[in-house]
């Protein structure tokens, strides 16, 4: 099957030898071409040039871009989107001036997401899961990471991970999935931390791990949750069955998390909405990418990741939805494109990089997403016309995606 894209007016994010990420100044540069063409053959970006050198050859179909602009999809790594129901009522209850802190101690929050996945059948989960991909599709992403946490006990830790695991089977979209047993203190272990994190260690991850259910680990590491010696106690057991970690880290108090993420090689380190100069040192120098989530800090009225003073300090820098029904009920990246250039000074190519390139990396999916290159998956997004890709993040709230092909397929 041979899809042929013709008078694209940019080609956004072309890249002959991409690099796996791009940290510092380099995301400044956000290469286009100009008046283009694109070759899709079957699930694959085959070819693309200018269109004074126009492709000939046989094709299937042709679509004709003019006046618009072809991107790679967003790659969004990180998610919980498998989850039960809402929590719109917190949603109500925060606007009467309840913290988020306030509902999680009261046995609301993540437990209240618990309580209600417990009591969702896996087939019933699947069909709410399946609602919102399809929405994220059409908005434009075409990779996700999608964790588990809304369990906290085995079976329903593995529910999660199930479903996620069908929806990488039915859909198109690469899915990666990550174990998050230690999201929260399950009600029955309260008081009784280390129970739980021994469930975690000797009964959940072997399962998951034997399963095949996960490609990564994480630990919501923050005060009341997860301490820096329960992270390290989790991550050192996962690193027995090659889990990887991408962990929570500094989204209301930074405890030190970010160091140990580094220590135990992390791929990602993800909120850092409350960052120290330590924090930044000890990401110098290492592959953890640090990833910030502003659709987050948006809904709580909570300070945005200083993605500006990260990138000024020569680290790289991702952008995820970090779709959640407690604080982020969005998987729209174009959204978080947005966010990130209005609230934390971003300009739109190094919001753009984050989104694409480098949220590809804090999957382990840089060699085959996020960069219009030869040979990389035919994830794309053909926007409406719009005079310029700065349009986009600029005219937040608008939506500009006209059509978008995801592994060699139009939705
Ligand atoms: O990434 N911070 C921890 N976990 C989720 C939200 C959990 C919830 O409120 O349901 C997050 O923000
Ligand atoms: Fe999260």
């Amino acid at each position: 099957m041979k899809i042929l894209l013709v008078n694209i007016d940019q080609l956004l994010q072309v890249r002959e030898k991409p690099p796996s990420k791009l940290k510092g100044s380099e995301m400044k540069e956000l290469p286009t071409l100009s008046n283009a063409w694109l070759l899709v053959e079957d699930d694959r970006i085959a070819h693309f040039g200018a269109m004074d050198t126009p492709f000939e050859g046989a094709v299937d179909s042709t679509i004709d871009c003019t006046g618009r602009l072809v991107l790679p999809s967003w790659c969004d790594s990180h998610t919980h989107l498998v989850f039960a129901g809402n929590r719109e009522q917190e949603f109500v209850d925060r606007i009467n001036g309840m913290t988020y802190q306030e509902i999680a101690a009261r046995g609301g929050g993540i437990l209240n997401s618990a309580n209600k996945l417990q009591n969702t059948s896996e087939d019933e989960l699947f069909l709410q899961a399946v609602i919102r991909l399809r929405e994220v599709m059409l908005s434009g992403t075409g990779a996700i990471e999608i964790k588990s946490g809304y369990g906290l006990t085995t079976e329903a830790e593995l529910k999660m991970l199930r479903v996620a695991k069908r929806l990488a089977k039915e859909f198109p979209i690469e899915i990666k999935t990550t174990f998050l047993g230690a999201h929260a203190v399950p009600q029955e272990f309260k008081g009784n931390k280390d129970a739980y994190i021994e469930l975690i260690c000797k009964e959940m991850l072997p399962k998951v791990a034997s399963e095949k259910l996960a490609d990564y680990v994480d630990v919501f590491c923050e005060e009341g949750y997860f301490s820096v010696a329960d992270t390290e106690k989790i991550l050192s057991e996962a690193k027995k069955y090659n889990l990887i970690p991408k962990i929570h880290v500094n989204q209301f108090n930074a405890i030190g998390g970010v160091a140990t993420g580094v220590k135990y090689e992390a791929l990602s380190v993800d909120h850092l909405e409350v960052l120290s100069d330590e924090d930044i040192k000890a990401l110098q120098g290492s592959d953890t990418m640090p990833v910030a989530l502003p659709a987050c800090s948006y809904f709580l009225s909570i300070p945005y990741t200083p993605g500006r003073a990260i990138i000024d300090a020569g680290l790289p820098l991702a952008l995820a939805t970090d779709f959640n029904p407690g604080s982020s009920p969005t998987g729209n990246m174009n959204f978080v494109v947005s966010a990130a250039c209005i609230k934390m000074r971003l300009t739109p190519e190094e919001a753009i990089n984050a989104a694409t390139l480098n949220g590809a990396y804090a999957m382990g999916l840089s060699d085959s997403h996020g960069s219009i290159t030869r040979g990389k998956k035919a994830n794309l997004i053909i926007t409406s016309p719009v005079p310029s890709y700065g349009f986009l993040p600029y005219s937040f709230g608008s939506n500009h995606i006209e059509t978008v092909i995801c592994n060699g397929k139009i939705l």
